[in-house]
């Protein structure tokens, strides 16, 4: 049985799933509840400073965009930190720390961005027992517009210097949260680096707007006629996280880095797939908003059977096993060749690939045979750019397959070459020349 047991930073939980500070660990009833479901780890909802908490909107808070099952794709949120007094907030961690000691407990906070303010709330979340705390410099409305949130997330020196403040007075290990509202996410993360964080969490929500009521010309969610942008987040913005966590984990600057893997993990495939491009644990918010948190069963098994299946007898056989295969577009083999094929049994001649690949790709597909409506891929067109795979509504109906070496391309009418070319030597590369001449 693989052993799926975590250690993030130091920080041990039972599995690498944890809750990330949002509603559904905004107080010990949820969390508690969390936890008996099977929960590894929560980060609680973040905490701001003493004094009178923060004020939600009284109207809807969310919006979102489904697929035509109605399926949530993606949550688009205006609430803001948790909006209950600090001394409750405190009191419940300590009592469910005290209670679930097996499972990790990390403290999220967003206070002003001076030293001061830093330095009073540590102790008193330091008192709590519980096992680190992650800076929210991701959320990207309403306190981001008070200066704090990703407007700190965006500046990389702001970053380093509150985690290092942080480092300074408090023992307990330092999550960043990065937001990801901004063009290269490597920079903020050498910035937490630099700081002496001990890891960065990625991402916060996306800033956004989900739609717009074409009645009123009120952006939704919206609050008597308004609205704001939000922070989107959910199954649709995991491939933002991936290639966030990627960059992180192959940048020699921060190679290293414990990464916390976070943006639409809903399935146990999700989280192997966070992992694999090198997060050390994931965090999970809308799906547990979703389906509740007993959709922790389902992630905890299906990652132990998967393990169980492949081989890999603990998390360390798997995280970052993807990351030396994730390259520069200029690495990329220029000699790899494939072609789409239809399996026809499959069919259900929707023509879907045909007009897919007939007006925006390569006019590779029949749509007649004879006569009769088939369709079938012309090797001698298929440039195997994917297209028709997806958009085909039938699974596995079509594939793509790779030509082996020393085949003849009908396309090119040359053999496939076995030999590993990219562009940086490509005869077609202006730059490649210059530098052989
Ligand atoms: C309603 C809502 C409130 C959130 N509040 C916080 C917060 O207080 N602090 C924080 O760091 N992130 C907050 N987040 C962001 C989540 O922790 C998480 O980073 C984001 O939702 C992406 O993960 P997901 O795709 O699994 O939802 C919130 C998200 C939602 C939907
Ligand atoms: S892989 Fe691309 S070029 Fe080939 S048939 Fe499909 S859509 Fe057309
Ligand atoms: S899209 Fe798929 S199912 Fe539809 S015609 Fe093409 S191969 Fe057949």
């Amino acid at each position: 049985m693989a052993d799926i047991r975590n250690d993030f930073i130091g920080i041990k939980s039972p599995n690498p799933f944890w809750l990330a500070s949002a509603p559904p660990t905004d107080k010990a009833y949820n969390v508690e509840r969390a936890f008996k479901a099977g929960w590894g780890g929560v980060v609680w909802k973040t905490l701001g400073e003493e004094g009178p908490p923060v004020v939600n909107v009284n109207g809807p808070r969310y919006g979102a965009i489904w697929g035509a099952d109605r399926r949530l794709l993606g949550l688009n949120n205006i609430e803001l930190i948790t909006d209950r007094q600090l001394q409750l907030n405190l009191q419940e961690m300590k009592q469910v720390k005290k209670n679930w000691p097996d499972r990790a407990l990390v403290a999220s906070i967003m206070v002003p961005c001076v030293e001061e303010s830093w330095k009073a709330i540590l102790p008193a979340v330091e008192e709590t027992g519980c096992d680190g705390i992650e800076l929210n410099f991701g959320c990207p409305h309403g306190m981001s517009e008070r200066g704090m949130g990703a407007a700190v997330g965006q500046v990389p020196e702001y970053i380093e210097m509150v985690a290092r403040w942080c480092k300074q007075y408090t023992r307990m290990p330092v999550i960043v949260k990065l937001t990801p509202n901004i063009t290269d996410i490597r920079y903020p993360a050498r910035a937490a680096h630099k700081g002496r964080a001990d890891a960065v969490s990625l991402i916060n929500t996306i800033s956004s707007i989900t739609s717009v009521n074409l009645d009123t010309f009120s952006p939704e969610p919206s609050i008597d006629g308004k609205g704001s942008h939000g922070g989107y987040c959910g199954p649709a913005v995991k491939p933002i996280a991936l290639n966030m966590v990627a960059e992180i984990a192959r940048d020699p600057q921060t190679r290293g880095l414990p990464i916390s893997g976070i943006g639409g993990v809903t399935t146990w495939r999700d989280a192997a797939e966070f992992l694999a491009l090198g997060a050390g644990n994931v965090q999970v918010c809308t799906a547990a908003m979703t389906y509740g948190f007993k959709i922790v069963q389902e992630m905890i098994s299906g990652l132990s059977n998967w393990m169980d299946e492949k081989g890999h007898r603990s998390l360390d056989d798997i995280i970052g096993r993807a990351t030396p295969n994730v390259t520069d577009w200029q690495f990329l083999n220029l000699n790899y060749v494939a072609k789409a094929h239809i399996d026809q049994d499959l069919c259900i001649k929707c023509g879907r690939c045909h007009i897919a690949c007939e007006d925006t790709s390569h006019q590779a597909i029949t749509a007649q045979v004879d006569g009769v409506r088939h369709f079938e891929v012309m090797e001698d067109e298929c440039v195997g750019c994917n297209l028709c795979v997806n958009v085909c509504p039938v699974e596995n109906c079509i594939t793509l397959a790779p030509l082996a070496a020393g085949t003849i391309d009908k396309r090119t009418g040359r053999p496939v070459s076995p030999v590993y070319a990219n562009w940086t030597t490509h005869p077609n590369n202006p730059s490649a020349r210059v530098a052989a001449e």
